[in-house]
This record gives C-alpha cells, structure tokens and sequence, in this order.
C-alpha cells in the first residue's frame, strides 16, 4: 500500500494546510450575521409620548437629564434637538441606556422593545414643544427601495444632468458607499480601526433603516453627512443591505473581507502550490 502511494507524505503538509484553511473559514462563514429589516415611524399621539416620558424618566434622565435638557453628567449630551431619529438609532443599535457614563457607547442587543422605543422616540421627538426650546432633529426615515428594471424610466436629457432615473439603483449606492463610507467602513463593510484605537463596526447588522439614519445623524466619531440627498441616502442604505449577502462574480468572497484577505488567500494558496510543485520535481538525492 505504501508503495503504491509515494506522495503520501509530500500531500500531508498542504493537506493539514488546507484544513486549517476550510475550518478558519467556516468559523468566519458561520460568524456572518444575517440581515434583519424594521421600518418604523415616528407616533405623535399623546399616549405614546407619555409612555415614553415614563421610560425615559426611569432610564435616562440619570444622565441626560429632566426633559433631556442635558447639564447632568459631563459627556451625556442634552437631547431636547437631537430628533426621533438619533433616539431611534441609539436605541435599536443597543447603544442606549449606557451603564456608566463614560462607557463607550457600542452596539448591543437592544435593552427595549419595539414597542417601548417607539414610545421613546415619539418622547424625544416631543421634547422641543415640551420644553419650548429649538426645533426637532431628523425624524426617523424611511428608505426608498431600490429600483426594479421596470420602474426605471428612460432618462430625458435633463434628467440626466441631475442623475435622476426615478428611483434608487444599486449602482448608485455602490459609488457614493465607496466614496463617502468605504475609507472607514472598508469596501465591504467589515469594519476597521480608526486612529487612538477607535473601532469602526461592521455594517453586517444595521438594517436599512439604522444604514440611513447613521449618515443622517453622525454618531460620533462618525461625521454628519449633510450633502447627501434623500435618494442619495436611500441607496447607500440599500447597498449596505446587499452587502449582508453579495454575489460573487468572481468566485469565492472570502468572507468579504475585501482586497486584503483575497491577496493572503492568494499568496497562500501560491506558496502551497509552489511548495508541492518543488517537491514533486525536486531530487533529494
Ligand atoms: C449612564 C449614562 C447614560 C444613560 C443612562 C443614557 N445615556 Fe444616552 N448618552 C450618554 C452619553 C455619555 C452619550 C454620548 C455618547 C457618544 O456620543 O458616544 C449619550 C448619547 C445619546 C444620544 C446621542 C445624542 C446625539 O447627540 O446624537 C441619544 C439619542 C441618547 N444618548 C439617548 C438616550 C436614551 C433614549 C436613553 C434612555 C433609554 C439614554 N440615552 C440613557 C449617556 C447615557
Ligand atoms: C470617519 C469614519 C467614518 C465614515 C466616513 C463613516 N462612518 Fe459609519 N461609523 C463610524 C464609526 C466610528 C462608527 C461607530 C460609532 C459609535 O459606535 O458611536 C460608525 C457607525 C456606523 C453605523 C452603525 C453600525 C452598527 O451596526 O451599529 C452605520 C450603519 C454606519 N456607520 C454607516 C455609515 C455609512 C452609510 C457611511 C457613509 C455614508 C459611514 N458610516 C461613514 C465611522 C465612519
């Protein structure tokens, strides 16, 4: 038997290699959150905005204070402008309540139910009338879906100068993802680090609802992006949504990883495939 094998022991190393290989990507398959979708939107009924001082007096006031006016605890910013659409994101990412003040606000499960942030951000939503002070932040958007061939018109000459197809394409929010988020969020959304250890999260959890209002809102340190139109917003959103399950042209994703972990896969897999090569010609005498 072991005669009419001799390149049993030459296959060992690149098989222990391409184990190590398939169960290193699985893990990384099996880690890939699935999408999720809710649309919600803001309630001004006199209920919910009650129900929501209710929660907000025993969960948030401790920190952002009575009527959300701020001045408390230094670093929990007043709340009376930041709209329903700030409360919405804070609160379906998890991020809201914080444990201690100066812990960093990440995502988490989310401590409230739909239901009851709702009625959170009907409250928030509300606080400029209560308090008289300013105008409300950005209500909670909703999205535009993407376009379907049909739906597409044929573009007029000026339709063509503003880039308007009547909806929101793919495309479109591929090219403003890559120019306006990629630098952090990397080309396929997996996340990175910033400078001072700062973390940039994946984007495999936002639903496209959260992928909108984060550009609207800015949470920090991410910016504001304030140039972005509606539609424009829209189709970034959608484009993070089908960067949760991407086709791949090219043959395996990798886990997208992006450009990065396609170059190590690469070099490993040459490196084997030159190794075995040189084994099999070589003469060892
Ligand atoms: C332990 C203190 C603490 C509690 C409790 C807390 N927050 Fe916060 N909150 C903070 C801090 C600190 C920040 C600033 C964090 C940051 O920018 O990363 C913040 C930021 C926010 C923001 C973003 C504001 C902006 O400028 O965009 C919202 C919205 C918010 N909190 C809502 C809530 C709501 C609603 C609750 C109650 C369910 C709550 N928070 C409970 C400390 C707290
Ligand atoms: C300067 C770097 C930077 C840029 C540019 C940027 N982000 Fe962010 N983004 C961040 C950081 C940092 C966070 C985490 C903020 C926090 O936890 O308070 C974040 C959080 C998010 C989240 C929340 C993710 C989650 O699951 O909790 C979404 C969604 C998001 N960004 C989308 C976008 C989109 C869409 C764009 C482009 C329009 C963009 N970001 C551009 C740095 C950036």
């Amino acid at each position: 038997m072991r005669r009419l094998l001799p390149g049993r022991r030459i296959l060992r190393g690149p098989l222990i290699l391409l184990a190590l290989a398939v169960v290193v990507f699985s893990i990384l398959f099996m880690t890939e959150p699935a999408a999720h979708s809710a649309v919600n939107t803001v309630s001004t009924d006199p209920a919910d905005i009650a129900a929501g001082q209710v929660l907000f007096e025993a969960h948030c006031q401790s920190c952002h204070g009575y009527q959300g006016r701020g001045g408390v605890v230094s670093g929990a910013p007043a709340l009376v402008n930041v709209g329903a659409a700030a409360a919405d994101f804070y609160l379906t990412t998890g991020r809201m309540p914080l444990n201690a003040p100066n812990n960093e606000a990440l995502r988490h499960h989310p401590v409230f139910s739909p239901a009851q942030i709702r009625e959170l951000d009907a409250y928030v939503n509300a606080l400029p009338q209560i308090t008289g002070q300013g105008a409300a932040g950005p209500t909670i958007p909703t999205p535009e879906p993407l376009c379907s061939t049909a739906q597409q018109k044929t573009p007029s000459t000026a339709d063509l100068a503003t880039q308007d197809v009547g909806c929101v394409t793919l495309s479109e929010g591929q090219e403003l993802y890559a120019v306006n988020c990629a630098q952090c969020h990397q080309a396929a959304g997996s996340g990175g680090m910033l400078s001072k250890g700062v973390v940039v999260p994946s984007l495999g959890n936002a639903n496209v609802v959260q992928a909108y209002e984060a550009p609207l809102i800015g949470p920090k340190p991410m910016p504001i992006f304030t140039q972005l139109s509606h539609a424009q917003l829209s189709a970034i959103a959608q484009y993070v949504q089908y960067l949760h399950n991407p086709s791949n042209p090219g043959g395996f994703g990798i886990s997208h990883f992006g450009p990065v972990a396609e170059g190590f896969i690469g070099i490993l897999g040459g490196f084997v495939l030159l190794w075995f090569a040189a084994r099999m010609i070589g003469n060892r005498g």
